[in-house]
């Protein structure tokens, strides 16, 4: 099949890109996995023994980092729609997070620990149209949210993939009436021109109450 000029401008940048290379090297199963390794390095979210919830986690670079940071005491539960191959350490379920089975898989799998760190780098399948692609990554952000706030362990903290634009307001709301403490990360492995950006949350809110949020 001939690939399309913009397919062969990605491949070009996606092989002399230096994360590729780095992730190569080191064994990371993605560049993704530099993201959350900076992010780690910022703030300190993961220690030994530590219980971890990898949404959105094939092909599995952050559930890779998770798994060394937590150790043999720690455990990482991690989900995709997509297949991952095994790694040590982690718990893998593949299904749609955004379904009624997938999450209740999910927390069965959890076994009432509560997460002390709940992370989602989920994307949806981009559709081209800017607009609809940022509402349905709005819709996987908030229903992360809603898992970390119902699930999460008092002291935990929230990271998750968003992009500025339409909705990063609203959401960037929610996330403050949702934790104590909230900053932006944009990691150097985050391409320049994306508008992509981490927000990290910390520490509950007490009154953040049991009831989904509605942003719309
Ligand atoms: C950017 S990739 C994640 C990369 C990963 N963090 C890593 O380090 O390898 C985004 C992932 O989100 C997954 N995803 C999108 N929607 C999902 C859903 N509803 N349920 C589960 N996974 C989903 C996609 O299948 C994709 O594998």
């Amino acid at each position: 099949m001939k690939r399309s000029k913009s397919g062969r401008a990605w491949m070009q940048q996606h092989v002399s890109d230096p994360y590729v290379k780095l992730a190569q090297k080191e064994g990371y199963r993605s560049r993704a996995a530099y993201k959350l390794i900076e992010i780690l390095r910022r703030e300190r979210l993961i220690r030994s023994g530590s219980v971890v919830v990898d949404l959105g986690a094939a092909p599995g670079g952050w559930s890779q980092v998770s798994g060394q940071r937590v150790g043999p005491a720690g455990r990482v539960v991690a989900i995709d729609l997509l297949p991952m191959d095994p790694l040590p350490g982690v718990e893998f379920l593949q299904a749609d997070f955004a379904s009624e089975e997938g999450l209740a898989e999910l927390e069965a799998l959890l076994q009432k620990r509560q997460p002390d760190l709940v992370m989602s780098d989920m994307a949806p399948n981009l559709s081209g149209i800017t607009a609809a692609d940022q509402a349905r990554h709005y819709r996987l952000a908030e229903l992360a949210l809603d898992f970390a706030r119902l699930h999460l362990q008092e002291q935990g903290a929230f990271v998750v993939k968003v992009f500025h634009g339409e909705g990063y307001d609203a959401f960037r709301a929610a996330m403050a009436q949702t934790f104590q403490t909230i900053s932006g990360i944009k990691p150097e492995a985050s391409r320049d021109r994306s508008r992509e950006v981490y927000l990290v949350g910390k520490c509950l809110r007490k009154s953040s109450g049991t009831d989904e949020f509605n942003l719309e």
